[in-house]
């Protein structure tokens, strides 16, 4: 395997076998809905129908970006694409940085966009990338092979701080994305990588016209921690560790980003895991919430797998909404009182 085959392919197996969890509270564990003892409305009504971008899904949920580049990673694309389909929820690919590299990696790619057929499916690759050669036609090439709808680039200053050999020159990178922007023919959207994204910032990548931001704040997967488990370098591994709950917690990032970019298609992750969290996620005013650590496992067995995981969470979804009188995602924001600090 090459260094950044053999790198994605560490991801996952530390992901799968160890607790790499921020300590870090989400912020959802800091709001509780108001029960609802008659809620006026019939569990069997609650439909969980949205829309974003543009396109039509059947719940506001998003498969976050995780991986691709060899055959594990395809049967992982795979199984979550299928899963994808099924529900009729949107599904990111993990950096396609490796296809600028080895092109003979697009089959895992590819996996994704034939299983995820009918749902839009998002690329992948880091913004940094732009400050290392990678230029708007490379990026385009990567969304023309995966046949993606659009294509997400992430922030992860602190992982490639403590990745041996990590990309870590960040300067001049917002006119870049407005440049890039301007010359793709599809969304970009931006997302961090478990640190979030703070409002200042949502509101300026508003400004320079990305199509949404997921925020992926602080209280799920530690980004610190993971790398600190890969370092050789003594004080690389140190710094990860020192970092390893560094962060925004989500729902600070979520409520932040909707005051200061009011009109700005978001995306809560980082530490959501029930549907629970999404119902609040969705009432705090995210379109969609995204989920990566907690489906890798289900992904790693079957398709069916990640539905059922998937399923639990729109069961739980659509308890929430019916116990707080809400018989769509437009009603739960409409009842927004309902959700206290
Ligand atoms: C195994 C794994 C691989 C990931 N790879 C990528 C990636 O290639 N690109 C990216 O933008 N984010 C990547 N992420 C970050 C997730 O998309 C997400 O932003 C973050 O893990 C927070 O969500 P979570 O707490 O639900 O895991 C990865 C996450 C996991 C768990």
């Amino acid at each position: 395997m090459t260094g950044i085959v053999q790198r994605k392919s560490d991801h996952i197996d530390i992901v799968l076998n160890e607790d790499v969890s921020m300590s870090t509270p989400t912020g959802f564990g800091g709001y509780r809905f108001v029960h609802q003892a008659l809620p006026e409305i019939a569990f069997d009504d609650v439909t969980t129908d949205t829309e974003f971008l543009g396109h039509a899904l059947g719940a506001p949920l998003l498969i976050s970006s995780m991986t691709g580049g060899n055959e594990e990673a395809g049967k992982i694309n795979r199984n979550l694409a299928e899963a994808a389909a099924q529900l009729r929820i949107p599904m990111a690919v993990g950096s396609q940085r490796v296809l600028i590299e080895r092109p003979d990696a697009l089959e895992s790619f590819r996996a994704a966009r034939e299983a995820a057929s009918g749902v839009p499916l998002f690329g992948n690759i880091g913004a940094v990338q732009l400050n290392k050669g990678v230029t708007a036609d490379d990026i385009q090439r990567t969304i023309d092979l995966l046949g993606a709808d659009g294509i997400f680039l992430h922030l992860n200053p602190l992982q490639e701080i403590v990745q041996a050999g990590g990309d870590t020159d960040f300067s001049g990178l917002l006119d870049k994305i407005e440049l890039l922007v301007d010359r793709l023919d599809c969304p970009v959207l931006i997302k961090e990588v478990g640190c979030g994204v703070d409002p200042a910032l949502a509101a300026r990548l508003a400004e320079v016209g990305v199509a949404a931001v997921d925020v992926s704040g602080a209280g799920g997967t530690s980004w610190a921690s993971i790398e600190a488990r890969r370092a050789t370098d003594e004080g690389q591994r140190r710094l990860g560790e020192v970092f390893s709950d560094w962060g925004i917690p989500t729902v600070e990032c979520l409520t932040g980003a909707r005051a200061a970019a009011p009109e700005l298609p978001l995306i809560a992750s980082g530490g959501v895991k029930t549907g629970l969290d999404v119902a609040k996620a969705v009432t705090l005013g995210a379109d969609l919430a995204g989920f990566a650590m907690p489906l890798l496992k289900p992904a790693s067995i079957s398709a069916e797998a990640v539905v059922e995981h998937l399923e639990q969470i729109l069961y739980e979804l659509r308890a929430a909404m019916f116990l707080t009188g809400a018989d769509s995602l437009a009603s739960l924001k409409a009842n927004r009182h309902r959700l206290l600090p």
